[in-house]
């Protein structure tokens, strides 16, 4: 997490405020021994997976994965930047914080982007006032013409920029707002000439909000017929049309509760299906779904429906999309629309029917894109060779295995192809599908995990002296950071406070690593935790003769190659007595069977 905030103000703030308290007010949360238990508010959760130490500091859901400290969480739970949070906090809890203890980069960009925000939310009001004065009319009417009642042009704030070029450049002007920072969020565009002019003028403007919603951003329709049909703003430290979807905060509440989320391409699509009550949509802002957008609807329901224009277009949209899902882990089905409509015309053609329980009328991802490629190539052997060759990707790229199993059957089914000559197919060349067979290492990194885990549970059964000599051992990098970390807040602070840990660590998955470490199960608990200890130590030992041994081997196998016999003897000689060694570290203090 950035380290521009001074470590001491950020602990003040974090000992200030109360984990507990804080997802209190967002989870109803009940005693479970030390921690507290709730559903969790980052994934459609049906039994309490979401775990709370108050004693740690941190939280982890043992669903989906999330996990962090009370930062982490109000960053995660109102799509927070870190400073954001941290001002957050700071400001519920009454403690004083400046922009200069931001730190030089988080002050300064948090403020711009405060500002940045600001000039929107001024620009939305202006923008919406417009639309309802003698000025606005033409717009109105030609919402009225596409469907769109009053509320709902209410409810999503929509405005009118004016015909003019400086209408709001004045505006801002006329408050002593920065115009180059209503440049750089785009409202303004310069002058070869200097001086600014409007960016959008006669357009219907849709303001794209964040979860909260504040707005980011804009869309702005020409009224009726023109080119370009949409104008946006451009990307800006505030504004990046991957990391958002249209709808947000309107339709936030609702995908809480039904877990499902209706994802469609354009504004009025979205508006229109909220004009006939369907309102868990979502809309892409004119570009292919990204990464990030997967995430965001991951973190707000369990299920997506992918509903696009039923045109060639709207078709690879939707099969670009796919791989996200299956990668990112969250459901998704599609439901592809008639040729020549979308979800606009669709509604107001042939009603919302399909749209109310859409996971239900929607087709499953993988048998509407075999589908697809059928009707492109057909079923002949050429056919046949070229769907499997395309439909590859998409299996390999599936994160959960049992789900690639159950399609890969689907598919040898319907293109009748041997199964078992299909799957070995995938594995020769996927490079996901090799990744997850165990590597090599497999059974030290599970060794160096252990411990690590075993530390986090108990972090002063060892003194940190010897836990640096262990952590020297230690092969993974990355547990080996976490270990040199953990020493590292011994060293500095004579403990270890998990949740500061946590704020110390970039990597959100290692974040969450940490936090599922914390929380998890121990396996370990039987023995008293100086017998364990000693057990750790016999493993390394036990693991570095291993290494030794295999060391001598290849020494001795290269002896015998090279025809170096004289040699031979003191190698087998050392060899036994490190099998001597093993031997007398094969019982360890703790009785077989005690884990
Ligand atoms: P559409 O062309 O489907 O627009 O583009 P629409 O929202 O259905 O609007 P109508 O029904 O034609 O009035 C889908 C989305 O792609 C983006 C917009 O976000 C739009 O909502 N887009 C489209 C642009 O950004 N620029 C464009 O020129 C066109
Ligand atoms: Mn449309």
């Amino acid at each position: 997490m950035t380290p521009f905030i001074p470590e001491d103000k950020l602990m003040e703030i974090k000992d200030a405020a109360s984990l507990e308290e804080v997802v209190g007010q967002y989870v109803k949360l009940v005693q479970r021994g030390r921690n507290l238990l709730g559903l969790c508010p980052f994934h459609a959760d049906t039994k309490p997976s979401f775990t709370v130490a108050p004693d740690k500091g941190i939280f982890h859901c043992f669903g989906c994965g999330a996990g962090g400290n009370v930062f982490s969480f109000l960053m995660q739970y109102h799509r927070l930047s870190f400073p954001e949070a941290v001002q957050e906090l700071a400001k519920r809890y009454g403690i004083p914080i400046t922009f200069r203890e931001l730190g030089p980069e988080g002050g300064k960009s948090a403020q711009k982007r405060q500002l940045m925000q600001e000039i929107n939310t001024l620009a939305a009001a202006f923008y919406q006032a417009f639309l309802k004065g003698s000025e606005g009319q033409a717009g109105r009417e030609y919402l009225v013409q596409r469907g769109l009642t009053e509320e709902v042009i209410k409810a999503f704030h929509l405005g009118y920029a004016p015909n003019q070029w400086d209408a709001l450049r004045l505006h801002l002007q006329n408050r002593g707002i920065s115009l180059e920072v209503a440049q750089e969020v785009g409202l303004l565009v310069p002058r070869q000439s200097g001086g600014h002019y409007d960016r959008f003028r006669d357009r219907i403007i849709f303001p794209i909000e964040d979860r909260q919603g504040r707005v980011m951003a804009f869309g702005g329709r020409v009224v009726g017929e023109g080119e370009p049909k949409y104008l946006n703003s451009p990307e800006s430290p505030l504004y990046s049309k991957g990391r958002h979807l249209f709808g947000l905060p309107q339709a936030a509440e609702v995908l809480r509760q039904t877990g499902v989320a209706l994802v469609v391409e354009g504004y009025l699509d979205l508006l229109a299906l909220r004009v006939h009550g369907i309102a868990p949509v979502l809309a892409t802002l004119g570009t292919a779904l990204t990464r990030e957008q997967v995430r965001l609807l991951k973190s707000l329901v369990s299920k997506v429906v992918l509903v696009f224009d039923g045109d060639q277009a709207g078709a690879r949209a939707m099969q670009r999309a796919l791989p996200l899902f299956g990668q990112e882990g969250l459901a998704v089905r599609v439901l592809p629309l008639p040729p020549g409509l979308d979800p606009d015309s669709y509604a107001f053609k042939n009603g919302v029917e399909i749209f109310r329980s859409p996971w239900e009328s929607a087709q499953p991802w993988f048998s509407y894109l075999m589908e697809e490629l059928i009707k492109a190539h057909g079923l002949e052997i050429e056919g046949r060779v070229r769907i499997l060759e395309e439909l590859k990707p998409y299996l390999q790229n599936l994160a959960d295995p049992v789900e690639q199993g159950l399609w890969l059957k689907v598919a040898a089914e319907r293109l009748k192809v041997d199964e078992a000559t299909l799957r070995r197919s995938l594995t020769s060349l996927g490079p996901m599908a090799a990744g997850r067979l165990a590597p090599a290492g497999q059974l030290l990194v599970n060794l160096e995990k252990g411990l690590l885990k075993w530390v986090l549970h108990h972090p002063t059964a060892v003194p940190w002296e010897e836990l640096e000599e262990w952590a020297q051992e230690f092969e993974d990098q990355e547990l080996k950071g976490l270990m040199a970390l953990i020493i590292n807040n011994f060293r500095e602070y004579g403990g270890l406070d998990h949740s500061l840990l946590i704020q110390q660590v970039e990597a959100e998955n290692l974040r969450q690593q940490i936090c599922a470490l914390t929380l998890g199960e121990e396996e370990f608990c039987g023995p008293a935790v100086d017998l364990r200890a000693a057990d750790w130590r016999r493993f390394l030992k036990i693991r570095r003769l291993k290494k030794v041994k295999q060391a001598l081997k290849e020494k001795l196998e290269g002896a015998v190659a090279a025809d170096g016999h004289e040699e031979v003897p003191a190698l087998q000689a050392k060899d036994q007595e490190i099998d001597r060694q093993l031997e007398a570290l094969k019982v360890g203090p703790i009785a077989e069977g005690e884990n």
